[in-house]
C-alpha cells in the first residue's frame, strides 16, 4: 500500500530497506511535545484567520490534546511505516477525529514543521542547560568562598609554577562557565525566530498570520525568508558549538579531578557517591564520573563535526540529509546536561586535603618568582637580572635537594651580596599568595571579593527565575 500522507501518485509501498533508511520515528519521537505544540498554534491561527472553521479547529485541538495524553501515558503506538513524528501524530489524529485531521496541514509542510519543532526543542534544552550551568557555578562559588585562602600549587606545563588558592582555581571555572552561558544565550537570541508558515519552501497563498504563530510559540518574530527558514540548521550548530566548548571546559576540570584524586597528588577526596571500586584491587577508588565527563566530550564534538559535514554540500532548500541533524543534536545536548549534573555533584562532594595541597604548593621552588620580585623591589634590580640571580639560587638549592628557604643567608649573599635576611619572609607560600593583590589575582582577599560578587550575581539570577 502506498503512503496515505504523500502516496497519491505512488502505486506501491516502499521497499523494506527504503522504509528502514527513510524512517526517523525511532529518534524524532523525542519531538512529540514540540510537534503538538506547533500544531496547536498552527490550528488556532488557521481558525482565527478564517482558513478553517471553528468546528474543525475545535476537533483538531481536542484530538491533539488527546494524543498528547496518550503519548504522555505511554499508550501511543509509534509506527515506522509512518516515517516520522509528524506523520505519526497526524495519522492518529485522523483515527480520532476523521477527515478534519487532513485540514491541519493546510498552509504548512513538514519542512517548516520540523524546522519549528527542532528550534523549540533546542531552545527548551538550551534553557535547561543554562540553569544547570548556573548550578555548577553556584556549587563552585560556594566552595571557592570557603577555600578562598587554601593554598595549592598553581601549574604551567603541569609543573609547579606559583602558589595559588583553591578558591581561585575553582573560580577560574566559574568564569569559563559564564562565557559558556553567554554563548548559549547569544545562540538562543538568534534561534528564536519562527519558521512556521514558510511551508514547503516558498511560503503559501493562504492568508496566514505568521506573527500570531510566532508569538503563540514564544518566538520573538517570524523568520523573514521562507527559503532560509526550511534550509538552515545553523541554530542547532551554534547550540552544539557552544555545548562543545562547555563540554571542553568540563572535560578539563574532570581531568583535574582525576589528577587530584590520585594518591600522588592527593589534593581532594571524593566520597563513595562519586567513585567506584575495582573488582580485583581492593584499595582502589576510581573517579569514574570524572573520567566519563572527560570521555563524553568527544561525543559532543563529534556531533558538531557530523552536523557541519552533513550541511556543507546542501543546495537550498530542504534535503532529506537534514533529517540526520537530530540524533547528534539530541545526543550532544543531553550528554552535556548529564555531564553538568555529574560535575555539580562532584563539586559539592569533593573535600580538599588542605595540608597536602599546601605542602605541594611549596614544592618545585614555587616561590622563586617572589624572590625575584623582592630583588627588583628592594634592591631595584632589573627583572631580567633578578631572574638570573634567582635561577642561580634555585640551582644551588636543587643541587642540594633543599628548598630555597633552607639556603643560608651567607650562601645567598655569595651570589648576590646585597641580599638581607628580610628575603626569607617572601619565600613562604602563604605570604606569596597574599601578595598577589592585583585585580583578578590569587590573594585570598581578591578571591573572597570575586566569590561574593558571583554569589550576589547568581542569587539575583535565581530570584529572577523564581519570579518569572
Ligand atoms: N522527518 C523529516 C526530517 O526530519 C521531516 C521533513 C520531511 N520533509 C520532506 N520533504 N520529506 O527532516
Amino acid at each position: 500500500m502506498s503512503n496515505r500522507m504523500w502516496g497519491g501518485r505512488f502505486a506501491t509501498g516502499p521497499d523494506a530497506i527504503m522504509e528502514e533508511i527513510n524512517a526517523s520515528i525511532g529518534f524524532d519521537q523525542k519531538l512529540w511535545r514540540q510537534d503538538i505544540q506547533g500544531s496547536l498554534a498552527h490550528a488556532a491561527m488557521l481558525g482565527k484567520t478564517g482558513i478553517l472553521t471553528a468546528d474543525d479547529v475545535a476537533a483538531i485541538t481536542g484530538g491533539l490534546k488527546a494524543i498528547e495524553a496518550e503519548i504522555e501515558s505511554g499508550s501511543f503506538t509509534f509506527s515506522r511505516a509512518l516515517e516520522d513524528i509528524h506523520m505519526n501524530i497526524e495519522s492518529r489524529l485522523r483515527e480520532l477525529i476523521g477527515p478534519a485531521a487532513g485540514r491541519l496541514h493546510t498552509a504548512r509542510s513538514r519542512n517548516d514543521q520540523v524546522a519549528t519543532d527542532m528550534r523549540l526543542w533546542v531552545r527548551d534544552t538550551v534553557d535547561q542547560i543554562d540553569q544547570q550551568i548556573a548550578d555548577v557555578q553556584l556549587a563552585l562559588t560556594e566552595k571557592a568562598a570557603i577555600f578562598a585562602g587554601a593554598v595549592m600549587p598553581g601549574f604551567t606545563h603541569l609543573q609547579s609554577a606559583q602558589p595559588v588558592t583553591f578558591g581561585h582555581h575553582l573560580l577560574a571555572y566559574v568564569e569559563m562557565l559564564a562565557r559558556d552561558r553567554s554563548r548559549l544565550a547569544d545562540a538562543r537570541r538568534r534561534m528564536n525566530e519562527c519558521p512556521l508558515g514558510a511551508a514547503a519552501l516558498a511560503g503559501t497563498s493562504f492568508p496566514i498570520d505568521r506573527h500570531a504563530t510566532a508569538k503563540a510559540l514564544g518566538f520573538d518574530r517570524p523568520t523573514a525568508n521562507s527559503l532560509d527558514s526550511v534550509s538552515d540548521r545553523d541554530f542547532a550548530l551554534e547550540a552544539v558549538a557552544a555545548a562543545s566548548i562547555c563540554a571542553m571546559h568540563l572535560s578539563r576540570f574532570a581531568e583535574e579531578i582525576v589528577l587530584w584524586t590520585t594518591p600522588q597528588f592527593g589534593f581532594i577526596r571524593l566520597s563513595d557517591s562519586f567513585t567506584t571500586g575495582s573488582s580485583i584491587m581492593p584499595q582502589k577508588r576510581n573517579p569514574d564520573a570524572a573520567e566519563l565527563v572527560r570521555g563524553k566530550a568527544g561525543r559532543v564534538f563529534g556531533a558538531l563535526q557530523a552536523l557541519l559535514t552533513m550541511m556543507k554540500g546542501l543546495p537550498l532548500t530542504y534535503s532529506k540529509d537534514m533529517q540526520e541533524d537530530k540524533e547528534g543534536v539530541f545526543d550532544a545536548l543531553q550528554t552535556l546536561s548529564l555531564c553538568l549534573a555529574a560535575i555539580a555533584g562532584m563539586v559539592r562532594d569533593m573535600q580538599p586535603d588542605l595540608k597536602t595541597m599546601k605542602k605541594a604548593a611549596g614544592l618545585g621552588y614555587a616561590t622563586a618568582t617572589d624572590l625575584a620580585d623582592w630583588l627588583v623591589r628592594v634592591l631595584k634590580m632589573p627583572f631580567r637580572d633578578a631572574h638570573h640571580v634567582t635561577g642561580r639560587l634555585v640551582g644551588m638549592a636543587s643541587e642540594r635537594g633543599i628548598g630555597l628557604e633552607k639556603l643560608g643567608l651567607a650562601e645567598m649573599q655569595a651570589v648576590e651580596p646585597r641580599i638581607t635576611a628580610e628575603v626569607l619572609e617572601v619565600l613562604g607560600v602563604e605570604r606569596s599568595v597574599r601578595s598577589r593583590v592585583s585585580h583578578g589575582g590569587t590573594a585570598p582577599r581578591q578571591v573572597r571579593a570575586q566569590a561574593s560578587r558571583w554569589l550576589r550575581q547568581l542569587g539575583r539570577e535565581a530570584r529572577k527565575q523564581v519570579s518569572a
